[in-house]
C-alpha cells in the first residue's frame, strides 16, 4: 500500500512532523512517503478557473511544486494531511495546498448550488484521506472548525474521509509532548483497512 503523509507545519521538527513520523512507524510494512510543505515552493490558488475548463484531465496553469505533489496525491492509495492548529483552523501552508486540490475536481454542473446538489467529476473520488491535527489546547471547543473544514473538503472532492485525528496538549517546544499512541494506532488501522 502506497501511503502519502503531507506535513503542513512550517516547523520541520515540530509536533506535526513528529506525529507523522510516529505514524509512519505504526504503518511499518507499507510504502510510506512523507512530504513537508515547508520544503516546497507553493503558490496560492489564482481563482482563474482554467482548471475547470478541461474535464478530461486535472491541471493548473501554475507550474510550482504543487503540480508534482498533486500527482502524488492521485497516485497514493491513502493520503494523510497533517497540520498544526492555527486559530482553530489549518496552517496557512496547508490551507493553500487544500485550495490547490481544486485542479483535481471539476464542478461539471451546478456551480451555483450547494455541494450535495452539484455534479462533480473528481480525480480523487473515493480516495481514503485523513487529517492529523496537533494543538496546544484541548480537542473540545477548539478543533471543531478544522474538522468541519476537512469534512467539507471531502464532500467537494468526493474523497473518502477516514476522519480527523486530534493530538491535544502538545508542547510548543515539542520536548514535553506526549502523543496518544492509542490515536496513532487507531489511525494506522483505519489507513490500512482502506486498502483497495
Ligand atoms: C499562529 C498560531 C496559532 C495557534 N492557534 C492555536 C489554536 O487555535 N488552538 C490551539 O490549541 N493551539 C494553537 N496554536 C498552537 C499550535 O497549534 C501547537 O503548538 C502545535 O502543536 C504546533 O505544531 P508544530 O509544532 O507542528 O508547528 C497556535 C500556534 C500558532 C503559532
Amino acid at each position: 500500500m502506497n501511503i502519502l503523509l503531507i506535513c503542513g507545519s512550517p516547523r520541520k521538527q515540530g509536533n506535526t512532523a513528529q506525529i507523522l513520523r510516529q505514524l509512519s512507524i505504526a504503518l511499518e510494512g507499507e510504502t510510506v512517503t512523507m512530504v513537508s510543505l515547508a520544503e516546497l515552493h507553493l503558490n496560492g490558488c489564482l481563482g482563474c478557473s482554467v482548471c475547470q475548463s478541461d474535464l478530461e484531465k486535472p491541471g493548473c496553469v501554475q507550474q510550482d511544486d504543487i503540480t508534482a505533489l498533486l500527482q502524488q496525491v492521485m497516485e497514493a492509495d491513502a493520503v494523510v494531511y497533517g497540520t498544526p492548529l492555527y486559530g482553530h483552523s489549518y496552517s496557512g501552508q496547508l490551507k493553500l495546498f487544500m485550495d490547490r486540490h481544486v485542479a483535481l475536481f471539476k464542478f461539471v454542473d451546478g456551480g451555483d448550488k450547494a455541494v450535495e446538489e452539484m455534479e462533480i467529476l473528481s480525480f480523487i473520488r473515493n480516495k481514503p484521506v485523513a487529517l492529523v491535527v496537533s494543538c496546544q489546547g484541548p480537542e473540545e471547543h477548539n478543533t471543531e472548525l478544522v474538522a468541519m473544514q476537512f469534512e467539507k473538503f471531502c464532500e467537494s472532492s468526493l474523497a473518502c474521509n477516514l476522519g480527523t485525528y486530534v493530538f491535544p496538549w502538545c508542547d510548543p517546544n515539542v520536548k514535553g509532548s506526549n502523543y496518544s499512541q492509542d490515536t496513532l494506532q487507531r489511525l494506522a488501522a483505519w489507513v490500512r483497512s482502506a486498502r483497495a
